[in-house]
C-alpha cells in the first residue's frame, strides 16, 4: 500500500542563530522529523551539537527529534541521549563490535526510544544482517558522514533497494531512511529504490522558501514511490 514519504530536515544546515523559528518552520511546513546530526570529530573529522541542545529541544519539538550518532562509543552516550528526549536515536555499523551493536540496539528499544542502524557508503550492507530484527529504522549513508551540502553518492539508490530486498527476505519492516545530498534530483532514485524516510540539509534549509523545497521533495519522491509500486504491481 502507499504510504507518503517522510521528510527529516536536518537542522545542521539550520541557521543556529535562529534556531527556534527554524524548527518552527518546518514543522509547520509538515516536516515528520527533526534529523540531529551528532559529530564527535573521532568517528568524522567534524565536531556539531550533543545532549545540551538535544535537552532543550526536546520539551519544545512537536516532532519526533530523530538523533543520528556519528560518534565513537555510541553506546556510553546513548543512555544520555535517551534521558535527554531522543525519540530515535540511529548508531553506526562501523562504530560498535557486533555485541556491542546488539546490547545498544536493545538499550535504545527497551528504553521506548527507537532504535536505527546506519551504514556508510563503503560498508556492505550484509554488516546489517545480525541486527535486521532488532532496528526500527535503517540509514544507508548516501554521503561520506562528516559533513552537510556533499553531493549525492550516485548509486545509492541501487544499494537502498538491496537493503529493502533483504527486510523482505528476512521478513522485517523496518523504516528505510536516506541521507546526505537529498534533494528533488536525487530524492526519486532513492524513493523508488524503498526508501521512507528522506533527511535532507541543505536542499531544505539553503533553499530561499524552506517549506516549498520540503513540499517539492516529498511531491517528486511520491510520486517515484508511487510509479515503483505499480511497476512492481505490474510485474506480478
Ligand atoms: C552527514 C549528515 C547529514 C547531512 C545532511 O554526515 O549525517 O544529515 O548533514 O545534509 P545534506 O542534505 O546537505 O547532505
Ligand atoms: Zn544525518
Amino acid at each position: 500500500m502507499f504510504q507518503p514519504i517522510k521528510i527529516a530536515p536536518s537542522i545542521l544546515s539550520a541557521n543556529f542563530m535562529s534556531l527556534k523559528d527554524e524548527v518552527d518552520l518546518i514543522t509547520e511546513a509538515g516536516a515528520d522529523y527533526i534529523h540531529v546530526d551528532v559529530m564527535d570529530g573521532h568517528f568524522v573529522p567534524n565536531l556539531t551539537m550533543g545532549i545540551p541542545l538535544v535537552k532543550q529541544l526536546a520539551p519544545y519539538a512537536k516532532i519526533p527529534l530523530d538523533v543520528h550518532l556519528m560518534i565513537a562509543n555510541p553506546e556510553v552516550q546513548v543512555p544520555w541521549f535517551m534521558d535527554a528526549g531522543a525519540d530515535s536515536i540511529t548508531v553506526h555499523v562501523e562504530a560498535l563490535s557486533v555485541p556491542h551493536l546488539v546490547t545498544t540496539l536493545e538499550t535504545i528499544r527497551n528504553g521506548g526510544v527507537k532504535a536505527a542502524v546506519s551504514v556508510k557508503p563503503r560498508t556492505d550492507i550484509s554488516a546489517l544482517a545480525p541486527v535486521m530484527e532488532l532496528v526500527d529504522m535503517i540509514l544507508v549513508m548516501s554521503v561520506e558522514p562528516g559533513f552537510s551540502g556533499q553531493s549525492f553518492i550516485e548509486g545509492s539508490g541501487k544499494k537502498v533497494a538491496e537493503v529493502a530486498k533483504m527486510c523482505e527476505a528476512m521478513g522485517v519492516s523496518p523504516l528505510i531512511q536516506v541521507d546526505g545530498g537529498i534533494g528533488v534530483r536525487t530524492a526519486p532514485a532513492v524513493a523508488s529504490g524503498g526508501a521512507d524516510v528522506l533527511v535532507c540539509g541543505n536542499a531544505v534549509f539553503k533553499a530561499e522558501d524552506p517549506a516549498a523545497a520540503i513540499s517539492e521533495v516529498r511531491a517528486v519522491a511520491d510520486a517515484a514511490r508511487l510509479r515503483a509500486l505499480e511497476s512492481q504491481g505490474a510485474q506480478r
